[in-house]
């Protein structure tokens, strides 16, 4: 079989791996890929967006099955786009893909299928947003509120102001921070406090299959400080959502979701994912994304055992619920490496050194995000996360200690990681 995985990121590498683990797997492409994708995949020099390309290239170069890592092209319908030409594509529909494109449309739909959520208002403009706030909605001037730009923003249209000045302050920034159109409206969300669970699911419409629950960490800082990123290392462990919170999950959240988009006329057949706080009062959704998470994936695929390609093929059948689905026992961990400045402004080009030492180590991957081929074809930094260095074992402690012992001997010039994950 022929696949093309669409991205460039670490969890397209990860994607990548899994594909190259399979024995159906004739052909491996990846567009665009980066310098660790090339070594187990041909890269394809056209950007996720161009999907009149993508399409293209798939029919000429006869793709069985193409995989979609990120938001950005799934909202744009390049599912949609495929199917009409016959081409056989993972992923969500664009009408679904507004669970993760629109957080206005994602609440309003969290609501009208009674799926437990934090309070929230829309509004259509910074000043509107402002009056809500002042007419008392979200609690006194000292309470803390969410402000969130409504479309896609790469992660950095979120602000939890710790009061209404911030809040305020935040509001009158958005557009600047992410552009006019993803700060066209603005929801304000009622502030939620608890431990933050990442749960993966495969969807074929209708029935679904956990992955395992995953927990990111957003904050460059150790201790969780400073400033969000794109996540700076990921676990997955059964400690994090034990089984009665998860039927809890499965009853109150996954099932009226999947039943309600199809109500509401767009199945979800692909992956979602669910980022929950796990508050006093039970399990909230903050948000729906509708791919693979980045680096959640990288902890979440090495521990999967079931051929992938068969996975797909069930999503695209409508058939996960006769597919067995088998996961590595234990738990898995992924430290990513970044480079300098990042996440404000990376520095790259910076030579990497110890990488295939790392690799030789059992029970390691290392899977790949900024980095290209230097003039001499060694391997440079070409982003702000670099490297995830991901490890299994059968106990989250010992998980976290392989993938560290693999972290010391990786170093360029200001790599920064964060040396608590999973702690
Ligand atoms: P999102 O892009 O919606 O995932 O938001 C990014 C991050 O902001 C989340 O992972 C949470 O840490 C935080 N966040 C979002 N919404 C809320 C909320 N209602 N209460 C508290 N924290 C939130
Ligand atoms: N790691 C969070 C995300 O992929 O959205």
């Amino acid at each position: 079989m022929k696949v093309l995985v669409i991205g460039s990121g670490g969890r397209e590498h990860a994607i990548c791996a899994s594909f190259r683990k399979s024995e159906k797997i004739t052909g491996l492409y990846c567009a665009d890929g980066n310098a660790g994708i090339a070594e187990i995949a041909e890269c394809v020099p056209i950007k996720p967006d161009n999907i009149a390309e993508l399409a293209k290239f798939a029919e000429e170069n006869s793709i069985d099955l193409t995989f979609v890592g990120g938001e950005t092209p799934l909202a744009l319908g390049i599912v949609d786009e495929f199917e009409k030409r016959g081409l056989k594509i993972v992923g969500v529909s664009g009408q679904a893909a507004r669970l993760e494109a629109s957080k206005s449309f994602a609440k309003d739909f969290m609501v009208r299928h009674f799926i437990p959520t934090a309070h929230y208002k829309t509004a259509e403009s910074p000043s509107e947003a402002i009056e809500i706030l002042e007419s008392g909605e979200f609690g006194d001037a000292e309470n803390p509120v969410v402000v969130k730009a409504d479309g896609l923003a790469a992660g950095k249209g979120v602000v939890v102001a710790q009061n209404r000045r911030e809040a305020v302050a935040a509001i009158n920034e958005l557009k600047n921070l992410v552009g006019e159109t993803a700060a066209g409206k603005i929801v304000l969300e009622e502030c939620l406090f608890g431990k933050e669970v990442s749960l993966l699911l495969f969807a074929d419409g209708k029935n679904f299959a956990l992955m395992p629950p995953t927990r990111d960490h957003k904050r460059i800082g150790e201790g969780d400080t400073g400033a969000n990123t794109g996540g700076m290392g990921t676990i997955t462990d059964s400690a994090i959502l034990g089984a009665k919170e998860t039927a809890k999950v499965v009853e109150e959240i996954i099932v009226p979701t999947l039943e309600g988009a199809e109500k509401d006329g767009f199945p979800i057949r692909g992956i979602l994912f669910l980022g929950l706080m796990m508050t006093k009062t039970g399990a909230k959704l903050i948000e729906y994304n509708v791919r693979f998470g980045d680096p959640e994936t990288q902890a979440i695929l090495i521990r999967l055992k079931t051929d992938l390609i068969d996975i797909c093929e069930a999503i695209i059948s409508g058939s996960l619920e006769n597919t067995k689905i088998e996961w590595r026992e234990g738990s898995s961990a992924c430290v990513v490496l970044a480079s300098k400045g990042y996440p404000q402004k990376a520095q790259t080009g910076d030579v990497i050194s110890g990488l295939s030492e790392a690799e030789k180590l059992e029970g390691i991957e290392i899977f790949h995000a900024g980095t290209s081929r230097g003039e001499n074809g060694e391997i440079v930094t070409s982003g702000g996360r670099v490297l995830g260095v991901s490890a299994t074992a059968g106990n989250l402690q010992e998980a976290l200690n392989k993938a560290y012992q693999a972290v010391e001997k990786i170093s360029w010039n200001g790599m920064q990681y964060r040396r608590d994950i999973g702690k």
